[in-house]
């Protein structure tokens, strides 16, 4: 399968700095072995879709409404996003179910919300530290998985998977490439048991991914690509990653 790097801005970047960041990224992805996309906030995707015109990177944003449109103040709709050259969605980034109580069943709707605009949702899972040490790891990733499969069970093979383990995100602290293999070959059991079209969906690592271990975390047999932070904010480090990933 074809290794995808996505990066995510998180609440980062000025339309000074995001200039500078796309016009490097656009020299420097070729179109090719591997696809590449950043996820932006919301204020800068026309931004994105002016100066990613005509390049190998394609556009995400970083959550959307579960609702088409209406009296919900302060949300986006995945209609909108799309109007915008948005071709994918995090759905359920940790960031989003620790500070905003997005619950397994919201974030599932989400998916479904934006399957329904032709957005394709990555869907991140992921234990906490303390959830690990208790041994539960397996257990809360299947049950954040299967939340999913169930509202999108029919068009499962049109989602992106992130897994993601909390404690691993801007804390430096990767998961070993073993330890995330483990946890990816659990999600690829489950999705396999789901669709016989699981083979087309891509499981994603995200957690302090950077230059330096990208290449071993991307060899391992369960990992399609990576879902970059902190390291997609500076244009050579994003650039190493997708180096990796060729
Ligand atoms: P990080 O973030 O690479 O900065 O750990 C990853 C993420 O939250 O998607």
């Amino acid at each position: 399968m074809k290794k995808r790097i996505f990066g995510n801005w998180k609440m980062n970047g000025s339309l000074a700095s995001n200039a500078a960041l796309l016009d490097a990224l656009a020299q420097g992805v070729q179109a090719g072995a591997c696809d590449v996309a950043v996820c932006a906030p919301a204020p800068y995707l026309a931004q994105l879709q002016a100066v990613l015109a005509g390049s190998a990177i394609g556009i995400g944003a970083q959550d959307l409404s579960a609702h088409t449109e209406g009296a919900y103040t302060g949300e986006v709709s995945g209609a909108m996003l799309r109007e915008f050259g948005v071709r994918y969605v995090l759905v359920g980034h940790s960031e989003r179910r620790q500070y905003h109580a997005e619950s397994d069943e919201l974030v599932a709707r989400k998916a479904q919300a934006a399957l329904a605009c032709g957005i394709t949702p990555v869907v991140c899972v992921g234990e906490t530290l303390a959830q690990r040490e208790a041994g539960e790891t397996e257990a809360v990733v299947r049950r954040q998985l299967a939340a999913v499969v169930q509202v999108n069970g029919h068009c499962l093979s049109e989602i992106v998977l992130a897994y993601e383990p909390v404690w691993a995100i801007g804390t430096g602290k990767t998961a070993t490439p073993a330890q995330a293999q483990a946890v990816h070959a659990v999600l690829r059991a489950q999705l396999l048991a789901a669709t016989t079209a699981a083979g087309r969906i891509p499981v994603l690592y995200g957690g302090s991914m950077n230059a330096s271990n990208a290449s071993e975390l991307l060899s391992q047999m369960d990992i399609d690509g990576g879902l970059v932070g902190g390291a997609s904010l500076k244009a050579a480090d994003f650039l190493r990653i997708v180096a990796c990933a060729q």
